[in-house]
């Protein structure tokens, strides 16, 4: 964060300061979390689910905050009070990268892998120099602003996730952070029930193309018909990336997956090849690197090193595709963090692959949110996926889940055994007595399905 007086953050962010001295200054952090606080923060007060930011304004200065971002005075608290303070956020983070013309701002957005994309890509890009990229998934109109915030005159690059849950969400997003190189890595039914259709999810992703500008890039996945639509909506130069377009620019050949799942191929730039093993697990995790990897040369690298690079990028965001293996062999793929239709499809073919050799498989899933029509033929797809991995075993946790037993059991030839569980905790005491040395099993569902809790368990008897 670089240092700016309180006088300069009213002005950036047209708030007025009460009981604030102007000429006092926040040295950073930014944070919305009062336990986060160090001396010199600005803490902003967020009106929250449970709790109101304003309730810790004062526990906060008491740590050391320089001020408090508010909408409404805190008695003896010194402040900028502002009318909505997420909007306030971002016009900071607009006003600061302003000031760091240095700093290139790279934007990621699809509908699965943004996460392990900017992952992926901030790791090539601190090989170029000092880099800030958020933290897990710090991707809306809050993570992305406090992401910004942590830049200050030494960043050289930025790379941003760009979350859309609706028409006009990504295009704010730019607005706070301009991008010079913007990724779309595909379109799919994540958050189906919100935005109806993908076509209208095509066209909220494609509102990162859309916000660049003409000396920019645009990095489009060429195997999605939607995403290589949106170079006719951007005036930035397009550069393509994947797997089965023979067009692309960028990308993989001869892709094959150890027994672990993780991908070795040769990567195609348009100057050279090299060859890249992957750390990450699931075949789907080659189109995500060939993304970072058209990043990565735009922002100056070469293809000997990108792919060095590349393969020595780890998982650095929790819960997604994570392997553990436990003392009595069992492996336990952790990929809980979320799920929606396409996400699934990809970690139930990972567990296909890692199934084969003898380990048997099994699949535990919890419902997909926010899939609003398509919800109840999407589950029964992917119980169909999962009887088509060929698993022994599948759990179907809770009731909105239930049509992943139907879809499984309606696949011809299919003798593993569908079993249905009221919750977690349940779903565990069923694996305990079925699952034997050497079995793989994966967990996987959206956050709010609560299954987070099935794979620490798991993890955590297997420690015993
Ligand atoms: N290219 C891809 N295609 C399909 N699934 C993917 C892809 N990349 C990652 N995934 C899977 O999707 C899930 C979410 O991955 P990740 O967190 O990278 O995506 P995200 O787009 O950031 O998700 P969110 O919208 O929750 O922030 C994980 O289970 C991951 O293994
Ligand atoms: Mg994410």
């Amino acid at each position: 964060m670089i240092r700016l007086s309180l006088a300069d953050i009213a002005a950036m962010t047209g708030g007025a300061l009460v009981a604030a001295d102007p000429g006092d200054a926040v040295t950073g952090p930014v944070v919305i979390d009062s336990r986060q606080v160090i001396p010199g923060a600005l803490f902003a007060a967020l009106p929250g689910e449970r709790v109101d930011g304003h309730d810790y304004a004062a526990t906060a200065v008491g740590s050391g905050a320089a001020a408090v971002l508010a909408s409404r005075p805190v008695p003896g608290v010194p402040a900028v009070v502002v009318p909505d303070v997420t909007v306030a956020l971002g016009a900071l983070a607009k006003a600061v990268l302003g000031r760091l013309p240095a700093a290139t701002v790279t934007g990621i957005t699809g509908s699965s892998g943004k996460t392990s994309t900017k992952d992926i890509t901030a790791q090539l890009a601190e090989r170029l120099g000092p880099t800030v990229a958020p933290e897990g998934s710090f991707n809306n109109e809050i993570g992305l602003p406090l992401t910004v915030l942590r830049a200050d005159a030494s960043t050289r690059f930025l790379v941003l996730e760009m979350s859309a849950r609706g028409i006009g969400h990504i295009a704010a997003l730019c607005d706070v952070a301009p991008p010079r190189i913007g990724a779309v890595l595909n379109v799919g039914r994540a958050h189906a029930g919100e935005f109806g259709s993908l076509d209208a999810v095509a066209k909220a992703k494609g509102e990162l193309p859309e916000a660049l500008p003409a000396g920019g890039v645009a990095v489009l996945n060429a195997d999605d018909s939607r995403v290589l639509a949106m170079a006719a909506r951007t005036g930035a130069r397009v550069v393509t990336f994947g797997i089965r377009a023979p067009e692309a620019g960028v990308r993989a050949e001869d892709i094959r997956l150890d027994d672990l799942g993780r991908a070795s191929f040769r990567l195609l730039m348009p100057d050279g090849s090299a060859p890249v093993t992957l750390r990450l697990h699931g075949a789907h995790h080659v189109a995500n690197a060939l993304a970072a990897a058209a990043i990565a040369a735009e922002l100056g690298m070469d293809t000997p090193a990108i792919a060095a690079a590349l393969s020595e990028a780890t998982a650095r965001s929790k819960r997604r595709m994570e392997l553990h293996e436990r003392a009595d062999g069992v492996l336990v793929v952790n990929d809980a963090y979320n799920a929606n239709p396409d996400s699934t499809r990809a970690a139930l073919e990972a567990l296909g692959h890692l199934a084969q050799g003898g380990r048997r498989g099994f699949a535990v899933l919890g419902h997909m949110a926010e899939l609003g029509d398509i919800a109840d033929e999407s589950h029964a797809e992917a119980g169909r996926l999962a009887a088509r991995a060929g698993v022994a075993g599948l759990i179907a946790v809770g009731e909105e889940a239930r049509p992943v037993i139907d879809g499984a059991r309606a696949e011809p030839g299919w003798h593993g055994e569908a079993i249905p569980a009221p919750d977690a905790s349940t779903a565990v005491e069923v694996l305990d007595n079925l699952l034997r040395p050497g079995d793989v099993v994966l967990v996987k569902a959206s956050k709010s399905a609560g299954l987070w809790e099935v794979a620490d368990r798991l993890l955590a008897e297997g420690a015993r």
